[in-house]
Parts: structure tokens; sequence; C-alpha cells
């Protein structure tokens, strides 16, 4: 299989970085399945992808798991078109899966200022599962206002906009296969 690999790429007017490799998401993603595995033995955990973000991430977290799971998803929309949160979550798909007595893995490319993932991890809290945890690929740690819960996290990233790996830019970039950031952000 090949992947899309640029350096530099331009992206709705902008021009974007090579930020964090393809390389280092492979292994990251590998180390978080091992403990994923070690963490959810004998307890078949649903993983529930966060779209549109997540959808690469969770394949790859899927396939680094060798524990029996499931898989299902939830969709929201809270950035609209632009670079910075609209501040309001709206749900576009609610899951399928029946949660109650389960152990609930959500799965999240980002927590930036976490209004998003407080508002599905209190949505998965009131289906009553035995459990709720969360996955994130890239945490804006210093961005993150809402007091929210991570289990388990891929990188700590600066607050600047990143793109790929499933993170879109007004729906753009999603199938670069490695995280990138705004060119003139990358020094600052
Ligand atoms: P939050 O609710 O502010 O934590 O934002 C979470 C959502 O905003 C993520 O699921 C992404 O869809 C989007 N988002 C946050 N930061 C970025 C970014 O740097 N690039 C692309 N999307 C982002």
């Amino acid at each position: 299989m090949s992947y899309y690999l640029p350096e530099t790429v331009d992206c709705n007017g902008d021009t974007f970085k090579v930020f964090i490799t393809k390389e280092e998401i492979e292994a990251r993603v590998s180390l978080l399945g091992k403990k994923l595995d070690k963490d959810f033995e004998g307890k078949r955990p649903i993983f529930i992808g966060i779209l549109n973000g997540a959808f690469i991430f969770l394949a790859d977290i899927m396939r680094s798991v060798s524990i029996p799971c499931e898989v299902d998803f939830m969709k929201l929309s809270s950035y609209g078109d632009e670079k910075v949160s609209s501040g309001q979550v709206t749900e576009l798909k609610e899951i399928d899966a029946k949660v109650k007595g389960r152990h609930v893995v959500l799965v999240e490319d980002i927590v930036d200022t976490g209004l998003s993932m407080k508002y599905i991890v209190e949505r998965m809290n009131s289906y009553d599962p035995a459990s709720v945890s969360v996955v994130t690929l890239l945490h804006k740690k210093d961005a993150t206002k809402h007091e929210v819960q991570i289990d388990y996290v891929g990188f700590e990233i600066p607050t600047k906009f990143v793109l790929g790996y499933g993170l879109d830019f007004a729906q753009e970039g999603r199938n670069l296969a490695q995280i990138y950031v705004l060119d003139s952000e990358q020094e600052s």
C-alpha cells in the first residue's frame, strides 16, 4: 500500500508542514494497542469512533489490539469549516450499539477545548455502561478549558492547528498519512 506523504501541503490557501511522522504515529498507536489489550482483557470492549476525524486512528487502534472487541460510531460537529471551535456541539449521528453494562472506549482524533469530549462522556454515561474510557490521538492540553477525562493520549501537542491522519481543514486533508501543522505556526 502506498501512502500520501508530502513534505508540505497546501490546503484551502494555507501551507502545512510535517509535524508528527507516520513512523511516530505507528509506534505510538502500537503502544496504545498493547495497553488496551492489557487493560481490557476479558472485557470485550466496544470502541466508539467519533466521526469524522477519528476514522483513521480508530482503524489503526482496532488493528493494534488482539482482544475480542466491537466497534460503533457517533458523529459530532463542532468546528464547521473554521480553524477555531464554534463552541457548540451538534450530534449528527447517535450510536446504534446497546452499551448498557458494557465497557465503552471512546476513540477521538483530538481534544482541544474539551467541549466535545465532555458532551460525549456525559452522553455515554446516560446509557449506563459498565465503564467509559477515552483514547485520543492528540491533546491540546493548554487549550483544554472543560473538565474532561482522558485515559490514553497519543501525543500532547501545543495549541496549534493541525491536519492529516483523519483531521481536516474545511473537510480537506484527511487523506494525509501523517500529521501536519500550519507552516507559519510551527516555530512560534
Ligand atoms: P473541542 O470540542 O474543542 O475539544 O474540539 C474537538 C474537535 O475539534 C475535534 O474532534 C476535531 O474535529 C476538531 N479540532 C480541534 N482541533 C483541531 C485541529 O487542530 N485540526 C483539526 N480539527 C481540530
